[in-house]
C-alpha cells in the first residue's frame, strides 16, 4: 500500500479471528516500528507479549469472566496477539549520562526531563506498528490498561521503573467487523484547524 493509504485507510479493530500471526511477520512489523526516531536514539520502547491461549493470562486479569457477557466486544478476545507498550526510562537516563550528552544534565534524574521522551518514543514506534500491521493486512487496537496493571507487572516481571502506556491487540480482522467505538462518529480535525502559522 501507499503510505497515504496506510494512513488512510487504517482504523481500530476490535473483532478478530483466532488466527495465528506467526513470529516471522510479528518481527517484521516490530522491526519497522524500530525505526521510529528516539531521543539520543535511546529506544527505550519494549513489548510484553501474550500470544495465542496465553492471551486469557492478560485477560483474566483485566476483565473477569463475569463481566464478559456485558462486554460491547467479545471478539477482542480473540486476537492472537497483546503486546503490553512499555517504555523503559532507564534506557534514557543511562544514554543521557553518555559524554556526548552529559551537557544535556537529563542523566542524572528524570525530574530534569521536559518531557518524558520515553513515552514519546514509545508512541513514535506504536503508531508505526499500527501501520505496519495495516499494511499487510492485519488489524489492531491501541487500548487502556484500565485494570490489573500491578498483577501484570507482577506475573510478566515487568520492572517499576518501566512505565506501560497501554495495549495493543493484533491480529487478522474478522470480515463482519465490530461495532464501532464510542468515539468513531466525531468528525476528525482538518489539517486547517490543527495549523496556526505563526499564532494559537
Ligand atoms: C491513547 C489512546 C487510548 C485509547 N484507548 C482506547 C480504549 O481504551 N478502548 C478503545 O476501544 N479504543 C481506544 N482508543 C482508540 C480510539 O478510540 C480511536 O483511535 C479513535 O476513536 C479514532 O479511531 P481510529 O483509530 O479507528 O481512526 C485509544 C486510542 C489512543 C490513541
Amino acid at each position: 500500500m501507499e503510505f497515504a493509504d496506510v494512513v488512510r485507510t487504517r482504523t481500530m479493530t476490535r473483532a478478530f479471528s483466532t488466527q495465528p500471526i506467526e513470529r516471522e511477520l510479528l518481527e517484521r512489523l516490530v522491526d519497522l516500528a524500530s525505526r521510529a526516531p528516539s531521543a539520543g536514539k535511546s529506544q527505550g520502547f519494549n513489548l510484553v507479549v501474550f500470544e495465542g491461549a496465553d492471551t486469557s493470562t492478560f485477560w483474566d486479569v483485566t476483565l473477569p469472566s463475569d463481566e464478559r457477557s456485558a462486554f460491547a466486544w467479545p471478539k477482542l478476545l480473540d486476537s492472537p496477539v497483546i503486546a503490553l507498550v512499555c517504555a523503559d526510562k532507564r534506557a534514557y537516563l543511562e544514554r543521557y549520562s553518555e559524554p556526548d550528552k552529559t551537557h544535556t544534565g537529563l542523566g542524572g534524574s528524570e525530574d530534569a526531563w521536559p518531557a518524558p521522551y520515553w513515552t514519546i518514543d514509545a508512541a513514535f514506534s506504536t503508531m508505526l506498528l499500527l501501520g505496519a500491521a495495516h499494511d499487510v493486512g492485519l488489524g489492531s487496537l491501541f487500548f487502556a490498561l484500565a485494570r490489573g496493571e500491578q498483577e501484570l507487572r507482577d506475573t510478566c516481571r515487568i520492572p517499576d521503573e518501566v512505565e506501560i502506556l497501554g495495549v495493543v491487540a493484533l491480529g487478522w480482522p474478522l470480515e463482519s467487523g465490530a461495532r464501532k467505538g464510542r468515539s468513531a462518529t466525531r468528525p476528525r480535525r482538518t489539517a486547517s484547524s490543527i495549523l496556526r502559522f505563526r499564532s494559537w
